[in-house]
């Protein structure tokens, strides 16, 4: 993972548990703290502060990962604004990751570990689908992850939604379905 996924994990665990609170989590996770954004690191690096900040704050690691990547949406909203006020709509913005956003992210860092998505929708055609599913495959299996890119997306554009996870990796599917359904309101 890149550095730049640090410093927005530290900047969670720093606005809602202070320096100390940071420290605390290095600390348990033998880590020297110091990231460089554009610099990779190995991703057990990521999943033992991940684990620290779970004994830290007594919050459940796959609860910790959600809660993470609704916070990612509000520093790459912060860092790339145009990729959301490009998009009509959640659907739209959730097509755009691995058609546009993914792919420049790979243009800028090479060795960047962007996962794949594919889509899937029950009309593909229809001019303002209400329903998608991002089928995720990654070594990483972060599908906990995309449900909180997801939600957090989801609370950007304020659609309200319902996430279903049918098929999942961690339960020994090829991948992960992630089927987003808009609710009227
Ligand atoms: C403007 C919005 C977004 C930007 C700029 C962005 C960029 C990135 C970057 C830089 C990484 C880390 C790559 C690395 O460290 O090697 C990443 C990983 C990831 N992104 Fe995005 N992303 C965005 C939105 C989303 C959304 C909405 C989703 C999900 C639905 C998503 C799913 C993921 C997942 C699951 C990973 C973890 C890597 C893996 O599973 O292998 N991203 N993204
Ligand atoms: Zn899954």
């Amino acid at each position: 993972m890149k550095g730049i996924v640090f410093d927005m994990l530290r900047d969670m665990v720093e606005e809602q548990y202070g320096l100390d609170g940071w420290q605390a989590v290095l600390d348990k996770a033998g880590s020297d703290g110091l990231f460089i954004s554009t610099d990779s690191y190995h991703d057990e690096e990521l999943l033992a502060l991940v684990a620290a900040g779970s004994e830290v704050t007594g919050i459940d690691p796959n609860d910790l990962v959600f809660a993470f990547g609704q916070f990612m949406v509000g520093e790459f909203y912060k860092r790339f604004p145009r990729y959301f006020d490009e998009c009509d709509g959640l659907i739209d913005f959730l097509l755009s990751v691995d058609r546009v956003i993914h792919v420049e992210v790979r243009k800028l860092f090479p060795d960047a570990g962007v996962p794949e998505f594919r889509y899937s929708q029950p009309t593909p055609d229809q001019q303002s689908p209400d329903q998608l599913t991002m089928i995720y495959q990654s070594q990483r299996k972060l599908c906990r992850l995309a449900e909180g890119l997801i939600d957090g997306s989801a609370r950007h554009f304020n659609q309200p939604y319902q996430l279903q996870h049918p098929l999942c990796m961690h339960r020994d599917d090829p991948q992960c379905h992630l089927i987003v359904t808009l609710l009227a309101g």
